[in-house]
């Protein structure tokens, strides 16, 4: 079995052909196209600009990923888009595009949650979580740690009450003039600075799974302004390790109460560095298994939208051509 995957739920349009044909999937095709370069100049993602970039990439990208796979439209046999969550004008690109081909081909279709195209993507690795695992999503517009007991059985223990920890880099690179997108570049700073330096808060809240990330934001400008001949590195180092710490604790509290023994990460924060070598750290002490797509699987790509897709087709779930965007989508269940 064979899907055609499909993002374009921010700034990247992103086409995927997976194959689902026996033995360990197969990612036949995986295409992103990055909208950075005309974001970058703003500091931030456009919408408009996005949606309209979308509309000019769509028919390249999802034709390149199905000539990489060489049979085309008629080799597959579904189509998974991602419905939501994400930017209205964006999304509605996608969809639009998924039904127009899903009519044209005949191909049934599916809406997938972008979290759950996320939640899922250590399925694309060689060696797969066995259920129940803890999953801890961190991207650009969300932080979640869920406790996952089957495909579409997610348990969301907490999440950001403010910032998403990839809204917080992007936030803070752009105060400290280091440009679109921040997660990279402050990764890459991070790695030359030192993390002592900035003496800066660790959102823990205990009691709860709940994250929050806003505060760290303002006590960075905070410490600017009272310190502001310190090295950019060191800053950056800084920040980065309060957001690791943090994440790193949460993950293992999880662990500890949950008595749950496989973590998988999923979201662009982790293709962080720093967080890949302290939950690989924290996973040896621990003695549980680790979940770590490679950065490219991390980021936005449609490669988990078709695998999330595939779940739910073989499932029997169908998408009409009344399939709408829904900017906001929650993902599985609060905890009790
Ligand atoms: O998952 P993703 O590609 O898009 C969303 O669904 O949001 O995540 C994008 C986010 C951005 O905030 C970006 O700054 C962050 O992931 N990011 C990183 C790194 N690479 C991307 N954050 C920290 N370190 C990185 N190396
Ligand atoms: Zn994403």
């Amino acid at each position: 079995m064979k899907v055609l995957g499909i993002d374009t739920s921010c700034d990247d349009t992103s086409a995927a052909v997976l194959d689902f044909g026996g033995g360990p999937v197969r990612i036949v095709t995986n295409v992103v196209s990055s909208q950075t370069e005309i974001h970058q100049k703003y500091g931030g993602v456009v919408p408009e600009l996005a949606s309209r970039r979308h509309v000019e990439m769509i028919w390249p990208v999802v034709s390149e990923a199905l000539e990489g796979g060489s049979e085309g439209l008629s080799g597959l046999d579904g189509i998974a888009v991602c419905q939501g969550p994400g930017l209205i004008g964006s999304l509605l690109v996608g969809c639009s595009f998924a039904k127009a081909l899903t009519y044209a081909a005949g191909l049934p279709l599916v809406g997938v949650n972008h979290l759950e195209g996320h939640l899922l993507s250590p399925f694309l690795l060689e060696r797969e979580p066995e259920f129940p695992f803890l999953a801890l999503v961190v991207s650009g517009g969300h932080t979640s740690l869920y406790k996952v007991a089957g495909y579409g059985q997610y348990e969301e223990l907490g999440r950001t009450r403010d910032d998403a920890a990839g809204e917080a880099y992007d936030k803070v690179s752009k105060f400290l003039g280091l440009g679109y997108p921040g997660g990279p570049e402050l990764d890459r700073r991070a790695r030359e600075g030192d993390p002592a330096r900035v003496e800066l808060p660790r959102a823990y809240l205990p009691g709860s799974f709940d994250f929050s990330f806003s505060g760290l934001k303002t006590a960075v400008r905070l410490a600017r302004e009272r310190e502001p001949g310190v090295p950019l590195n060191d800053v950056a180092a800084s920040f980065q390790a309060s957001v690791v710490d943090v994440l790193t604790r949460k993950t293992e509290w999880a662990i500890r109460t949950f008595h749950i023994r496989r973590v998988a990460l999923s979201g662009g924060v982790a293709a962080n560095s720093s967080l890949r070598a302290r939950m690989k750290e924290m996973a040896r002490e621990r003695e549980v298994e680790l979940f770590l797509p490679p950065p490219g699987l991390c980021t936005d790509n449609a490669a988990m939208i078709a695998l999330a897709g595939y779940h739910r087709l073989r499932k029997g779930e169908r998408a009409g051509l009344d399939l709408n965007p829904r900017p906001y989508l929650p993902l599985g269940v609060p905890a009790e």
